[in-house]
């Protein structure tokens, strides 16, 4: 199979130009200027971007978490994904204690195949780490799971204590794996956690208000710190507070390798949101937290300077009626998370490019290129160039779109940016050489997407 698609804009983290693209089989083969070869089928791509398929690099699909399971599967999570113009996507396995490492991954294989629509990997979270838990990083990086998640929060549950992460983190000094840490300080919002419900203070809000921003800090300090004094590399998730940025900064600005990515709600969201009426301040709670509106600014700012290197989603959805709802009477019993997969691309296009906040350049470096080369797909993924996997979207600038729950196509009963209107979406999506959504259908198959095996350091 071949498709030529001409006359777009060509754009990559650092290039901008007319071009004609060949694909033949799964690979782009040939860019030029006016291409006059036979292909299978021509897309006409004028008045369009083309870009790099997104990648996400953080997303929780059919992952039990709080007494629930997240509603999105393989097969909707990533078909919502093409949609939005994301055609890899890297989701957490989750080794729960007592189980090994390879159990896990083979857990997550499981769900994933047969099932994703685009190309996947895997992070795996790693809850109880032993000495044989350390051999085992070494063979799951040599098998392409080349990176870690940590936890500093959930205690009981996820959270690691400094030792363990210190020594994860000494391990893939060894076996060129990445530490990716949930930073926030558990033992201490647990406290407050304990305190508020204690006051009867059981509202979703309370869920923000016992996860101040300073928890947030700390964690991401003392993170920075434990990977410095292993000397390795560190990247932060979901980094929601200006005071958490105020640590990576402070640490890139002396040199190190610390890197973080923040998402889409903390970009358009705030704690205002957890004040709407009746329990839908619910749909918000998620961890970390929205925080002061201001915040907004500063994410930014950091994702335009470079002190933050990532967009992802921290998909994780739960419907009100039967999964957020089991807390209605008590905020921490709320399953944390929200949808995210399908609007991430337009929401960015929108508020970061149209808005004069990111070029159209750095806009697919942090949803592209900068996840590609940090994971170990570069340049399989994440660029358009001849040898690459041809995963292409055909965006266009000017479609406007209303993002609605009844109208995309994650499996969820609400979504956080309900009846928003956002210029730019895609128009056709390819996933290594084949069209997934042509004129906005789906035209993929459950099954089409395959296990990515990634580079270590
Ligand atoms: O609230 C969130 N972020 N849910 C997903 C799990 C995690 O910590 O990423
Ligand atoms: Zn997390
Ligand atoms: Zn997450």
């Amino acid at each position: 199979m071949s498709l030529l698609i001409k006359g777009g804009t060509i754009v990559t983290a650092s290039d901008l130009y007319r071009g004609d693209v060949l694909v033949e089989g799964e690979t782009v083969s040939t860019i030029g200027t006016a291409l006059t070869m036979q292909a299978d089928r021509v897309i006409d791509a004028t008045g369009k971007y083309l870009l790099p398929g997104g990648i996400d690099v953080h997303t929780h699909l059919d992952m039990p978490f709080g007494g629930s399971t997240s509603a999105d599967d393989f097969e909707s999570g990533t078909i919502a994904a093409a949609h939005g113009g994301t055609t890899t996507v890297v989701d957490f396995a989750i080794q729960y204690k007592g189980q090994t490492l390879h159990h896990a991954w083979e857990a997550w294989m499981k769900k994933a195949e047969g099932k994703a629509a685009i190309d996947y990997g895997f992070h795996m979270i790693i809850t109880d780490l032993s000495d044989q838990v350390e051999l085992e990083m070494d063979a799951l990086v040599r098998q392409g799971v080349t990176s870690f998640k940590l936890f500093m929060a959930y205690p009981g549950v996820f959270m690691l204590d400094d030792a363990s992460i210190f020594r994860a983190l000494l391990r893939t000094g060894k076996n060129g794996g990445t530490i990716c840490m949930h930073a926030e300080n558990g033992g201490v919002i647990d406290v407050l956690v304990q305190r508020a419900l204690a006051e009867g203070k059981t509202a979703p809000k309370y869920h923000a208000l016992t996860r101040p921003a300073r928890a947030e800090a700390e964690a991401t300090h003392r993170a920075i710190a434990l990977a410095e004094m292993a000397d390795v590399p560190i990247y932060v998730v979901h980094l929601s507070a200006a005071e958490a940025l105020d640590m990576v900064t402070e640490a890139r600005d002396r040199g190190l390798p610390a890197h973080a990515e923040t998402c889409p709600q903390y970009l358009f969201l705030s704690y205002d949101n957890y004040e709407e009426p009746g329990f839908d301040g619910a749909k918000y709670v998620m961890s970390p937290p929205l925080r002061a509106r201001e915040t907004q600014d500063k994410l930014w700012r950091g994702l335009a300077f470079n002190d933050l290197q990532v967009i992802s989603t921290d998909h994780c959805p739960f419907c009100m009626k039967e999964q957020k709802e089991i807390g209605k009477d008590d905020f921490s019993k709320i399953p944390n998370g929200a949808p995210g997969i399908e609007t991430r691309m337009s929401l960015v296009y929108d508020g970061g490019v149209r808005a004069g906040r990111i070029s159209l350049n750095r806009f697919v470096e942090l949803t592209s290129t900068s996840p590609a080369k940090i994971f170990g797909l570069f340049p399989k993924k994440g660029t358009i160039a001849p040898g690459s996997d041809a995963d292409i979207v055909v965006f266009d600038p000017e479609k406007k779109l209303r993002l609605s729950a009844r109208t995309l196509h994650m499996k969820v009963d609400y979504n956080p940016y309900e009846g928003r209107e956002v210029t730019g979406a895609t128009e056709t999506v390819i996933s290594r050489g084949s069209v997934v959504i042509d004129g906005g259908k789906f035209t993929g198959r459950a099954g089409g997407g395959s296990f990515l095996k990634r580079s270590s350091r």
